[in-house]
């Protein structure tokens, strides 16, 4: 643990209390240096009741003059407003990550009162479990001690990936809404089992655990998944005939289309929200 680090979450939500839970949890840092802030005294006291870590509600510049890495976790279109509201309590020395989808880093740039070390992640709901996948660019001040920080901050909650900010889109469509993809392929897996007689509770179990444990033999057999499907598919059996038939309905190209589909979408919508935030 760094002794000099203390992180700021400001707008501690879904995202931001997943982070904030993951880095108390795996020792990142002790609940005396980590500040949440939120927008309600409600949600205050129950973070504060949770974490048992200082939450504030409104205390953003308290926060963000208090940390080495300010982590801006409110939703996108609010978070130039929390930059301006924070930019003269900014010291060059201190880090600024941004998790919110599909703003660049140059709309917070611009607004920053000298040059700095900007970090936007995109991670995916999975965080909660501490098994996102979270992908990191950056701007041109971070230096690789400060992509070591950040990735050991995001390590606390999952697999961490440095991509180039132009393909945060990509990353949006693959691992951002990647869980909605995966949570459909359950969801029909259950009603491929219950179809069949299985109880929902049997299938609901098997299909979870089939999903979980195939990523887990990807990933540590470090083999091709066409490679691990061929090991499985015996000539003439069951196995080929399903494939067969995911084949016909175009199962791998229906995906393949549904990212590139999504990666457009999300850099327009980047790029819609980043003329609309640069003009307000
Ligand atoms: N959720 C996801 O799956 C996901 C995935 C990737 C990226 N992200 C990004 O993560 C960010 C947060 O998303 P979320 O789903 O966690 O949103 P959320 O649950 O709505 O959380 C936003 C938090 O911001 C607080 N807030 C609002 N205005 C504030 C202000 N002026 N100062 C300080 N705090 C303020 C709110 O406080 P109150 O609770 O008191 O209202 C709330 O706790 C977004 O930028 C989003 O793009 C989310």
């Amino acid at each position: 643990m760094s002794n000099n680090l203390k992180i700021a979450i400001l707008g501690t939500g879904n995202m931001g209390g997943a982070l904030l839970g993951g880095i108390l949890k795996a020792g990142v840092v002790s609940k005396d240096d980590v500040i949440a802030t939120v927008k309600t005294e409600e949600k205050a006291n129950t973070l504060r009741d949770k974490y048992g870590c200082t939450v504030l509600s409104g205390g953003n510049r308290t926060a963000a003059q208090q940390a080495s890495v300010i982590v801006l976790a409110t939703k996108p279109h609010i978070v130039p407003k929390v930059v301006d509201e924070i930019r003269d309590t900014l010291r060059p020395d201190q880090i600024l990550v941004s998790l919110a989808a599909a703003l660049p880093l140059s709309v917070i740039e611009k607004r920053l009162p000298h040059p700095m070390p900007v970090f936007r992640a995109m991670p995916n709901i999975p965080v909660v479990v501490e098994e996102g996948a979270i992908a990191i660019c950056s701007n041109t001040q971070a230096q690789p001690e400060h992509q070591i920080l950040v990735d050991r901050i995001f390590r606390a909650v999952g697999v961490v990936c440095t991509v180039e900010e132009d393909m945060m889109d990509a990353v949006t469509a693959l691992s951002g809404s990647g869980p909605a993809y995966v949570y459909m392929v359950i969801e029909a897996f259950i009603a491929g089992g219950v179809k069949m007689g299985l109880s929902r509770e049997i299938s609901t179990r098997l299909a979870e655990q089939t999903v979980l444990g195939a990523a887990k033999h990807v990933r540590q057999s470090l083999a091709h998944p066409a490679v691990l499907r061929d090991e499985v598919t015996t000539p003439g059996g069951t196995t080929i005939v399903a494939i067969h038939e995911l084949e016909r309905h175009g199962l791998r190209s229906m995906l393949i289309s549904a990212i590139e589909t999504a990666t457009k979408h999300a850099k327009e919508r980047s790029q819609v929200l980043a003329r609309k935030l640069d003009q307000a």
